[in-house]
Order: structure tokens, then C-alpha cells, then sequence
């Protein structure tokens, strides 16, 4: 595939599991060019994220790619919540022993490295956001022209029909800085929201690590030994589940192949005051809403396509 046909895209992670998944996804993706890993905190420190996001494209051998850090805390509030250990291990990728980068992190803000690249390749570029919204919210805040500049943000969060994963209703990557998601989701940029709706339906089965381990190449043996671990908290914390899920990569998917599901306009708040229902995302799914849209929601997903997709890609 040509450069030129390719989709330019900013990865936004909190590396991650899953997000380590997903940008071997998007790097072993033809359809993609990778302009850069931008880091936030989330399942792991901010550090940590760039560190993950770093080990990973050098698994990758793609080493070239920038990781831009960003947002070590909320916008505005104190941490909701800490590392998710119990899902991505101490280091955030399964406690597998890696070895420290080799490479660093750039001297920037992930904020800036956003306005520069949607400054760049005006209603080009598409970030897709998988960890916190704070750097998204942030690089609005430092140019908000750049809602109008970007093509789409697609966005890894929420949950707007089903319960949520770290409280009754709130989706992770909402909860840990709802301030951020509701000033994004009001600022007027194109959104596609990949949330639990759709991602709890897109699992992992356990025997695609087995799958990997015999592949045996460098990276589905990586990918199998960040996986072990991710796995065992699914079965633990969702009895009966058939896999792990792939949250992160079903963003990229939607991207490579919007055919994989299928959205509805619904406009969407988060709740960034309530006693029981902190970041949760509020879909008004009445008949006859009250305000317009602001985002184009993934209710349903060619699950067994998509899985797939992704497993020819990670080989
Ligand atoms: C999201 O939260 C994080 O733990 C995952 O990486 C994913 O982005 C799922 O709720
Ligand atoms: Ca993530």
C-alpha cells in the first residue's frame, strides 16, 4: 500500500495490556501510518506508559516511532483511581521480565506533539484515544481550532448501554478523568465512541496464546507472555468468560475496517458529580432527544471478523 493512501493516526495510550496489543495492531497495520505513541497515566504511570509503549516498539523493531509523554494526573481532581495491577500486573504488561528501553521518550508534550500534527495535516489526522482523555482535553485547551483540524477522535471508553468495569456504571478510561471526557465529548470534534458496549463482545480465547506460543515468532511470543496474565484476571474477575478482551485494538479496528460495527448518533455526557455514578457516560437514548448528537456510538460489532482481522495481523 501506498504511503499516501495510508491513514495517519495518533495512538493516545496508557500502556497496558491491551494497549500494548493494540499498537502491534496499528504498527503491523499497512492501512495505518503510526505518526507517534502520545502517553498518558491510567493503568500505569505516566512513566511507566512511555517505558510499556517504548519496549513495545522495540519488540516491533519499529523503534522509530516517536513516544510523546503527556498528562501524569487528572484536569482538575486529585486520582479517582491508581494503577490497575489487578488487570495489567505491577509493570502494566503482565510482569514480564523486559529489559529497560533502549530508546527515550521525546522532549515534548504529548498536548503539543497533537496541535503540531493536526496543525500539520489539517482534517487528516485521526487520534485514537485508549487511555485517559486528559491529553486530548489538554491539546483542545492549547488550540481549540484543532477540533476542526482533526479528522476524528475515536475514542476506547464508556459504556453507554451496559454497566461499567470499575464501578457499577463508569468504564475506565472515563472514570479516571471524567472532566477531561466531558469537556472533550462538548468540544465539537468528530467522535466515535468504542466502548464496553462493543469491546466485551470482542474476547481473546484463551487458546490463541497457546496459538502464539507455537507461532513462535519474536512477537507472538511477546504477546502471549504480556497475555497470560490479563487473561487470568478476566477469568477471575468475569466468571465464565470465554477470553480476555480486546478493548484497545477494536479502536484501531474501527478504524482500519468501520465495517466491523455499527454506530448511532446519540449525544453523550458524563457524570462528573454524582454520589453512585461518577464518569458515567449518559447516552440520551430517547426517541425524541433533546439536543443533537455528538458522537457517532458502536452498539453492535462483527465480533468473530474482527477477531480475526486482528489475529492475521499479530503474527
Ligand atoms: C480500558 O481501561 C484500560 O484498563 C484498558 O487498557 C482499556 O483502555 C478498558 O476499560
Ligand atoms: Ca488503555
Amino acid at each position: 500500500m501506498k504511503e499516501a493512501t495510508k491513514q495517519p493516526i495518533i495512538l493516545d495510550v496508557d500502556t497496558g495490556i491491551d494497549d500494548a496489543m493494540a499498537i502491534a495492531y496499528a504498527v503491523r497495520s499497512p492501512e495505518l501510518e503510526l505518526l507517534g505513541l502520545t502517553t498518558c497515566f491510567g493503568n500505569v504511570t505516566v512513566e511507566e506508559a512511555s517505558r510499556n509503549s517504548l519496549q513495545v516498539l522495540e519488540q516491533l523493531d519499529r523503534d522509530d516511532i516517536p513516544v510523546i509523554p503527556g498528562a501524569a494526573e487528572p484536569l482538575f481532581r486529585p486520582p479517582l483511581k491508581g494503577k490497575t495491577v489487578s488487570v495489567h500486573g505491577h509493570n502494566g504488561l503482565g510482569d514480564a521480565e523486559l529489559s529497560e528501553p533502549k530508546g527515550a521518550a521525546l522532549d515534548m508534550h504529548a498536548a503539543e506533539f497533537i496541535v503540531e500534527q493536526a496543525r500539520k495535516r489539517p482534517h487528516e489526522v485521526t487520534v485514537i484515544a485508549v487511555g485517559t482523555m486528559t491529553n486530548m482535553a489538554l491539546a483542545i485547551m492549547k488550540d481549540p481550532e484543532i477540533v476542526h483540524l482533526l479528522k476524528r477522535v475515536v475514542i476506547m471508553g464508556g459504556a453507554v448501554t451496559v454497566p461499567g468495569n470499575v464501578t457499577p456504571h463508569a468504564e475506565a478510561n472515563i472514570y479516571a478523568d471524567p472532566e477531561a471526557a466531558e469537556f472533550l465529548f462538548r468540544s465539537g470534534v468528530p467522535i466515535t465512541l468504542v466502548g464496553l458496549d462493543v469491546t466485551m463482545k470482542t474476547l481473546l480465547p484463551r487458546a490463541e496464546l497457546a496459538n502464539w506460543r507455537e507461532k513462535n515468532t519474536k512477537l507472538s511470543r511477546f504477546m502471549a507472555d504480556i497475555t497470560d496474565y490479563y487473561m487470568d484476571s478476566y477469568t477471575s474477575f468475569y466468571p465464565g468468560i470465554l477470553g480476555c478482551a480486546l478493548h484497545d485494538p477494536l479502536a484501531v479496528g474501527v478504524v482500519i475496517d468501520p465495517t466491523f460495527v455499527k454506530t448511532k448518533p446519540i449525544h453523550v455526557q458524563v457524570d462528573t458529580e454524582g454520589i453512585y455514578s461518577i464518569g458515567r457516560t449518559v447516552g440520551d437514548l430517547r426517541a425524541r432527544a433533546e439536543q443533537e448528537p455528538n458522537m457517532d456510538v458502536c452498539l453492535e460489532v462483527d465480533a468473530d471478523r474482527f477477531l480475526q482481522h486482528f489475529l492475521k495481523r499479530i503474527v
